[in-house]
């Protein structure tokens, strides 16, 4: 069972210059709420309560401020500084203390997931006891991502970093479940040539193992990321048109962790006096 998650919140963000110059890019407003609210959600969407922060050195504090350590999310916050990005696979060097004898999700903190099955999808995975389960999502443009290459039974057969060709259109999203040899396996991969450890990397090693799972977010899900400006804006407008049309947001952390019964309606209004005057309060005062 998968009780513990990472949140890679790292990076220079260079692809979204100079709006990332001062402000790490998972704390930008993505349409009417930070980014890394997003990959958190999906988190405790997973029912994972216990979840480490990888950011960039010198930017913790900015983090702070919008997640708190102790919070009224019912969630253990913690984070860890990264000197330098070094690559996905380094967050489960970092988060070696973190993991502990543990199996582990990790997110990246710019993955956007939406869609009707997904939470079941998610939880089902968590019972993860050996291996990993990656999630495939079709695109369309698959040579800037991770692919999977499958055969007919759904066999993975090959996975390539941001092929060149177009191999298969099936990429490999941002959201990961490792058992704890992921620590031991990382710590052996060399870097890329974009000198960076990869997490397709580490995923070929499971899958030489045969322990490599693949699940699907089909068409009726949505894998959205904030790569760049374009992708950053298509994923905001798509969470407006939601939200603007059901009256319901997306992501909204405080009102997951009340469906859940991780927090109380006191807790609510803890928030809701945190937040001030806006129209995330009065979403929340409507909880409540
Ligand atoms: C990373 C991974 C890639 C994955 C993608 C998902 O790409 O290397 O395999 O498909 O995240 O967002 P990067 O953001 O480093 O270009």
């Amino acid at each position: 069972m998968i009780k513990k998650g990472i949140i890679l919140a790292g990076g220079l963000g260079t692809r979204m210059s100079p709006i990332t110059k001062a402000v790490n890019k998972q704390l930008l407003p993505l349409y009417d709420k930070p980014l890394i609210y997003y990959p958190l959600s999906i988190l405790m969407l997973a029912g994972i309560r216990n979840i480490l922060i990888i950011v960039n050195k010198g930017q913790l504090n900015q983090f702070r401020k919008i997640l708190p350590e102790t919070n009224n999310l019912g969630i253990k916050v913690s984070y860890k500084e990264q000197q330098r990005p070094k690559g996905l696979p380094d967050a489960f060097i970092l988060g070696e203390k973190f993991i502990g004898n543990d199996n582990i999700a990790l997110i990246l903190g710019d993955n956007f997931f939406y869609g009707q099955s997904l939470t079941e999808n998610l939880k089902r995975n968590t019972y993860l006891k050996k291996g990993a389960t990656i999630f495939l999502h079709q695109v369309k443009n698959s040579s800037l991502y991770g692919v999977a290459v499958l055969n007919k039974k759904n066999k993975i057969l090959r996975i390539v970093e941001k092929p060149k060709k177009n191999i298969s259109n099936l990429a490999i999203t941002g959201l990961y479940f490792f058992d704890n040899n992921a620590i031991k396996y990382s710590k052996n991969l060399k870097p890329s040539k974009r000198n960076e450890l990869e997490i397709t990397d580490l995923l070929k090693i499971y899958n030489k193992k045969k322990l490599l799972k693949a699940s699907f977010i089909g068409r009726g899900g949505t894998w959205l990321d904030a790569g760049n400006i374009q992708d950053y804006y298509n994923a905001s407008n798509y969470v407006s048109a939601i939200e603007n049309r059901q009256g319901l947001k997306i992501a909204c952390i405080e009102e997951i962790a009340l469906k859940k019964g991780w927090i109380k309606k006191s807790q609510i209004i803890e928030s809701i006096k945190n937040y001030g005057n806006c129209d995330y309060s009065s979403y929340l005062k409507s909880l409540i």
